[in-house]
């Protein structure tokens, strides 16, 4: 089964051929990245406008990548939720235009269970039951894999998402956006316990919470400014990298040692990050916990994931969608 599927919920538009579920056919991504770094982050609006701009053509991209038409293939999936609703909106009504047009079913696809679909492409022997650590610029979140369609979330964060929180500190720290990337780069200069930073506690043991430590990053360069001192910012990226690795690896360590799984999957923009990726491996290892992780072009938005999962919810859960499909900002698993 052919899907096409698209994906716009931040700021990224793409599109792409995936075949059952786990083989790429084409996977097209046009970034708006560049014109938001002038704004330090999204701008929603301009998302939504570049979006309608380059929808045409990378979908007619991702086809012709696939050498198919449109009538070749056999459905139409795209992200209804969660993230920027004029940007979902986009892709919402240009994926129900395609399906009304070639008379072809309309999957709907939440984000994150694409992040995790991923995976399923990059490791054709993966299957559910695992335990997932999804971690991008709008979620942290541990969950339990139970099916391809199936989820239940076991810890969550009460603040900011793993991203959101490089994000911010990286702007702190005089990054561009998205400053994930950057502070990944300026840790591997940098000494990981010059700066000692504090571990938020929360109340459920797998639970996160990364404002306070964003929110003391800032501090910390925000006063040395006033104070005329210098930062060693190679030193502060590293030791934030590591406290935050550390925290999101010691709990889903600890989840997974609980309920039992033995098989754990990485998800999200941030399971890109080189300091999370060996630290989780590690730990996974020293636990007999066999960890998969996706390459890192696609721990990123793409539309490939989509693809992915969309082909799971049409054949194992017998999800489509009517002309009636509307985006939503948010919404839980
Ligand atoms: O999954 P994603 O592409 O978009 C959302 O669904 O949010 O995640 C984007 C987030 C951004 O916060 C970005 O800074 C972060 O993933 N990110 C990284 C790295 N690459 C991307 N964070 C840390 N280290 C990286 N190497
Ligand atoms: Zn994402």
């Amino acid at each position: 089964m052919k899907i096409l599927a698209i994906e716009s919920s931040c700021d990224e538009t793409a599109a792409a051929v995936v075949e059952d579920g786990r083989k790429i056919l084409s996977n097209i991504i046009a970034t708006q990245v560049e014109e938001h770094k002038l704004y330090g982050g999204v701008v929603p609006e301009i998302a939504s406008r570049r979006h309608c701009e380059s929808i045409v053509g990378v979908v007619n991209e991702a086809l012709e990548a696939a050498v198919l038409t449109l009538d070749a293939v056999d459905a139409v999936a795209v992200t209804c939720a969660p993230g920027l609703i004029g940007a979902l909106l986009v892709g919402v009504n240009f994926a129900k235009g395609l399906a009304y047009a070639a008379n072809k079913p309309l999957i709907p696809v939440h984000h994150i269970k694409g992040h995790i679909a991923a995976n399923y492409i990059a490791h054709p022997d993966l299957e559910p039951p695992y335990i997932c650590l999804a971690a991008s610029g709008g979620h942290s979140q541990i969950m339990r894999v139970e099916s391809y369609t199936k989820f239940s979330t076991i810890g969550r964060t009460l603040d900011d998402a793993a991203g959101e929180a490089f994000d911010k500190a990286a702007r702190a720290m005089g990054f561009p956006y998205p400053g994930g990337i950057y502070i990944d780069k300026a840790s591997q200069r940098g000494d990981k316990t010059k700066y000692k930073l504090p571990r938020p506690h929360t109340a459920e043991p797998y639970d996160f919470s990364f404002s306070g430590l964003k929110t003391n990053v800032m501090n910390l360069v925000h006063n040395a400014g006033q104070r005329g001192e210098e930062i060693d910012v190679d030193s502060l990226a590293a030791s934030f990298q590591y406290t935050v690795a550390d925290i999101l690896t010691s709990k889903f360590v600890a989840a997974a040692n609980e309920y039992g799984y033995k098989v754990a999957a990485m998800a999200g923009g941030v399971a890109a990050n080189s300091g999370l990726r060996s630290m989780l491996e590690e730990r996974c290892a020293e636990s007999g916990i066999k960890l998969y992780v996706p390459p890192i072009a696609l721990c990123g938005d793409n539309a490939a994931m989509i693809g992915s999962q969309a082909y799971y919810e049409y054949t194992e859960a017998g999800i489509t969608a009517d002309g009636s499909l509307n985006a939503q900002a948010t919404m839980p698993l």
